[in-house]
């Protein structure tokens, strides 16, 4: 069956991995992260849980994890890590072939046993995405920041790595063999952005920021209140117009730092004549040889500032809108793309997977980061009234963050 889709969609396949992959393994038991290997991806099989550990904790789903760690679970329930096996995702490998498939899920569903589930067509597919046990059991042995004894799962086992970014870069940062480069950086380059940061030499890590509190929630550009807190703006009515300063002040690596999200920036005069649009985004699009190149890259790299000029008359009056669109990218090319072939015959996998798609491109996240009421000139420089009003702080001192 797959080997027919295979076939049948060489090209979208072939095309789709430029796209996307970048990430595509070639050797499946590769990467051995920075300093130890904790991350070999997809995770080995962690085998018969030891008879000393109490019969609950045999199994290792985050159902069962949930009965005594309540508030990671209910945490880590609302986060993308928990989503990860999205309709977004499983839609797609329909069309790949079972290795490339499974390349994928190495990140996504990145246990052993959450990929012979899926390979088991009889099982229905748990798509628990990344979860607990990813992170913190090998063989059945726990593993965390600090170490405990335990009645139940026995000890727990310290490792420096749970409080540092190389833990989070076997998914986040592609390397060298591993991963598309487009204008000298790659498509998923988190770790080395964050590495150039100021907040790398202040040592405030990925946890710092995305697990204040130890919180599981893992927000990121999904969340409104999460991006407004990585942003420092400053909108002013000056004689000549409206300036608009943003900065990206708080996120301690590129804003945003895939090529997934569009933030779109528009001013307006008053009388709707004047209209000054800005897009924040690092844009890809295929050329000629349908292959993957960069067109711009106008992201707001760590510490990053620009102004956006809006010429205006004295007695004109002004507004301007932040959009965010989190999944952009996925939404305008990668499911149209499967999607607008309508002619093949169908069987019922294939209508699933279109299914999916359908609700992943229809899927809407997209909301506004500020509106901003710019008055007409009043003689001397004004603020502009943002809406809703920022919050003071950053996105350590918001959360309450005490984890460095
Ligand atoms: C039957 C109850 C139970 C189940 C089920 C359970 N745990 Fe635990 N776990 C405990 C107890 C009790 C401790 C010790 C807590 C303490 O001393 O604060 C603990 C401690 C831990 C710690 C260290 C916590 C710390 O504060 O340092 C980690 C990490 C952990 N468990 C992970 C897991 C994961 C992952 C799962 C699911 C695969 C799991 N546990 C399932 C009871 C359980
Ligand atoms: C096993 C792979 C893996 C590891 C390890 C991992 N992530 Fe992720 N992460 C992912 C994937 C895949 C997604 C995308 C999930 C989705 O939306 O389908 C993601 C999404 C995210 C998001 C995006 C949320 C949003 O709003 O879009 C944040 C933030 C994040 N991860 C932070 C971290 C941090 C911090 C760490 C380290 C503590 C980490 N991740 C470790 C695979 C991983
Ligand atoms: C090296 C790990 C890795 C591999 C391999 C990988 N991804 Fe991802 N994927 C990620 C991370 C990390 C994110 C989130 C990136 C971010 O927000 O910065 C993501 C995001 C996504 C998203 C958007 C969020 C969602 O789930 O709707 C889709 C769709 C997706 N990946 C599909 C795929 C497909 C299809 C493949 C295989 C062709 C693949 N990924 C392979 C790490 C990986
Ligand atoms: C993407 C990786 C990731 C996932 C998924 C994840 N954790 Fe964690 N967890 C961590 C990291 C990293 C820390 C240490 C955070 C810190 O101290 O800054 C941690 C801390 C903890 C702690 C506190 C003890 C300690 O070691 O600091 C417990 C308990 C825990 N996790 C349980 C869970 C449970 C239960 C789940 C699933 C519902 C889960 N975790 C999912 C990465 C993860
Ligand atoms: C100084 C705080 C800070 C640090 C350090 C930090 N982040 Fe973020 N991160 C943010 C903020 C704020 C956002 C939301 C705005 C945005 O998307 O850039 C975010 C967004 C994200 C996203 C959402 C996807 C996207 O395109 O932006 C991912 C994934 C992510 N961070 C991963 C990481 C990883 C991995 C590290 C460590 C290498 C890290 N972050 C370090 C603050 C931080």
């Amino acid at each position: 069956m797959l080997m027919t889709h295979a076939m049948m969609y060489r090209n979208r396949q072939y095309l789709l991995f430029l796209f996307i992959m970048a990430c595509v393994l070639t050797n499946r038991s590769l990467w051995a992260a920075a300093d130890n290997d904790y991350w070999q991806l997809p995770i080995p099989s962690q085998g018969d849980a030891p008879q000393t550990h109490h019969p609950v904790t045999h199994d290792i789903s985050p159902k069962s994890c949930a009965l005594c760690h309540k508030k990671q679970a209910d945490e880590w329930r609302d986060s993308y890590h928990a989503k990860a096996a999205s309709d977004g995702l499983i839609g797609q490998l329909h069309y790949f072939d079972q290795d490339s498939a499974e390349s994928c899920l190495s990140c996504h569903t990145p246990r052993s046993e959450q990929i012979e589930d899926w390979q088991d067509q009889s099982l229905k597919f748990k798509a628990t995405g990344i979860d607990c046990a990813s992170c913190h059991l090998r063989q059945h042995q726990r593993y965390g920041a600090k170490s405990k004894t335990t009645s139940v799962h026995g000890t727990v086992q310290a490792k420096p790595l749970f409080k540092k970014a190389d833990f989070c870069s076997p998914c986040h940062q592609f390397s060298e063999g591993r991963g598309l480069k487009l204008a000298g950086s790659f498509l998923e380059n988190t770790h080395q952005e964050w590495q150039q940061s100021q907040w790398s030499a202040q040592n405030k890590t990925c946890q710092s920021c995305h697990m204040p509190k130890g919180s599981h929630r893992f927000k990121g550009i999904h969340d409104a209140e999460m991006t407004r807190s990585a942003f420092h703006i400053e909108a002013i009515r000056k004689a000549k117009g409206f300036s608009l300063l943003l900065k990206n002040q708080f996120a301690g690596h590129a804003l945003p730092t895939y090529a997934t999200p569009r933030i779109i920036v528009t001013l307006t005069s008053s009388d709707g004549k004047k209209v000054k649009t800005h897009i924040i985004q690092r844009q890809l699009f295929l050329d000629k040889q349908q292959s993957l190149q960069q067109k711009s890259d106008t992201r707001l790299q760590a510490g990053e500032t620009i102004t956006l000029f809006l010429p205006l008359k004295p007695q004109q009056q002004a507004v301007a809108k932040i959009r965010v669109e989190p999944d952009h990218f996925y939404k305008q090319v990668i499911y149209p793309y499967f999607l607008e072939d309508d002619e093949e015959a169908r069987d019922e996998e294939d209508k699933q997977a279109r299914q999916r798609l359908l609700k992943a491109k229809q899927v809407n996240r997209d909301y506004t980061l500020y509106d901003i009421q710019c008055p007409s000139w009043q003689q001397k420089d004004q603020h502009c009234t943002l809406t809703p009003q920022p919050l003071k702080g950053d996105s350590m001192t918001l959360l309450n963050d005490n984890s460095s």
